[in-house]
C-alpha cells in the first residue's frame, strides 16, 4: 500500500508539473509527421518536386522547399559565417554544407525536438544519434581547419549581425578546440548531436534514394510512446480527471495508513 501511495504520488507531480516537451502527448506518426518549428521550415514534411545539390536526397520527404535549398547553398545562411577564421577548406565545407540541408530539411528530428526561445526558432533537436561513422568522416574533413570556438551554438560576438570570434578567442585547430571526434560532434553544435556506435540505431547525413533516418525516427517514437506506458499516444496528456482521481486517491490511501 505504502508503494501505491507512493507511485502514485509521484505520479501526481509529474501531472500536476507538467513537464513540457514538444513530444508531450505526441503518437508515433505525429512525432514522425512534424517538422522543427524554424523560420524556414515547412510545418509537416512532404515531398518536393527538386532540392538544390548536397540536400536532394531528402526530395520524397522534407521539412525544407526547394527555394530555401537554393539559397543555403549561398554564403551566410542565417547570417552564420563557417569562415570566421579564413576560409573551410573544401571538403571540410562540403560537410558543413551537407549539415545544414539536414538542418532544414530532415522530417526525422521529430522525436528529439526541444523548446528554445530563440529568433530563428522555437525548438532544437537534442541528443540526435549521429553514426559514428559519419561523424569520423567529418571530422577528418575538417579537424585541420581553423575555428575560433568550441561550440557553434553558443560562443560568438553577434554585434555585426553575423558571427565573429569572442574577444580572446583564438583561432586554432578544430583539433585544438574539441581533441576528439565525438567531442567533435556533440558540441559542435551545442549538443544537437550525439554520437553512437554504427550497430545502434543512428542516423546518417550522407545517403542516396530511401532515408535510412526514417527507421531510426521510428524507433525512437515508438520507444518514447512506450515509456509513457502508452498513456501518450491517446493524445489526452495531464487530464484533469485523471489529475483528480490521483489526488483523491492519494488522500484516501494516504489517510489509511497514517491513521
Ligand atoms: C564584439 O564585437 C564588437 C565589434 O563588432 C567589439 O566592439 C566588441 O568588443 C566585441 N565584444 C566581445 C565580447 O568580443
Ligand atoms: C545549449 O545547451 C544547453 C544545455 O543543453 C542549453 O541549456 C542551452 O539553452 C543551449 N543554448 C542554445 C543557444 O541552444
Ligand atoms: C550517392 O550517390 C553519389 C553519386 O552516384 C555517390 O558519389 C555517393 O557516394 C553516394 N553516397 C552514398 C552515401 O551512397
Amino acid at each position: 500500500m505504502k508503494a501505491f501511495v507512493a507511485v502514485t504520488f509521484a505520479l501526481l507531480v509529474g501531472c500536476v508539473r507538467g513537464e513540457s516537451s514538444v513530444t508531450d502527448g505526441l503518437s508515433v506518426e505525429d512525432m514522425l509527421d512534424k517538422c522543427m518549428d524554424g523560420r524556414h521550415h515547412k510545418t509537416q514534411p512532404g515531398p518536393e518536386g527538386s532540392l538544390y545539390r548536397q540536400c536532394s536526397p531528402w526530395v520524397d520527404r522534407a521539412c525544407c522547399r526547394a527555394s530555401t535549398t537554393e539559397q543555403l547553398h549561398q554564403p551566410l545562411w542565417l547570417n552564420f559565417d563557417w569562415h570566421h577564421c579564413g576560409q573551410l577548406s573544401e571538403s571540410c565545407e562540403r560537410h558543413f554544407m551537407q549539415d545544414l540541408c539536414f538542418y532544414e530539411c530532415s522530417p526525422n528530428v521529430g522525436p528529439w525536438l526541444v523548446p528554445v526561445d530563440m529568433q530563428i526558432r522555437n525548438e532544437r533537436f537534442a541528443g540526435v544519434p549521429l553514426c559514428a561513422t559519419d561523424c569520423n568522416r567529418w571530422w577528418t574533413a575538417c579537424k585541420d581547419d581553423l575555428t575560433c570556438s568550441g561550440n557553434w551554438g553558443v560562443s560568438w560576438n553577434w554585434t555585426s549581425g553575423q558571427n565573429t570570434c569572442r574577444q580572446g578567442a583564438q583561432c586554432r585547430t578544430f583539433q585544438d578546440y574539441f581533441g576528439t571526434p565525438s567531442n567533435f560532434c556533440r558540441n559542435i553544435w551545442n549538443g544537437s548531436f550525439a554520437v553512437v556506435d554504427d550497430s545502434a540505431p543512428c542516423f546518417t547525413l550522407w545517403f542516396n534514394g530511401t532515408n535510412p533516418n526514417d527507421r531510426v525516427a521510428r524507433l525512437r517514437a515508438e520507444e518514447i510512446v512506450s515509456a509513457r506506458g502508452g498513456a501518450g499516444s491517446v493524445g489526452a496528456p495531464h487530464h484533469p480527471l485523471l489529475v483528480a482521481v490521483l489526488i483523491v486517491m492519494t488522500v484516501v490511501f494516504g489517510r489509511g495508513i497514517l491513521s
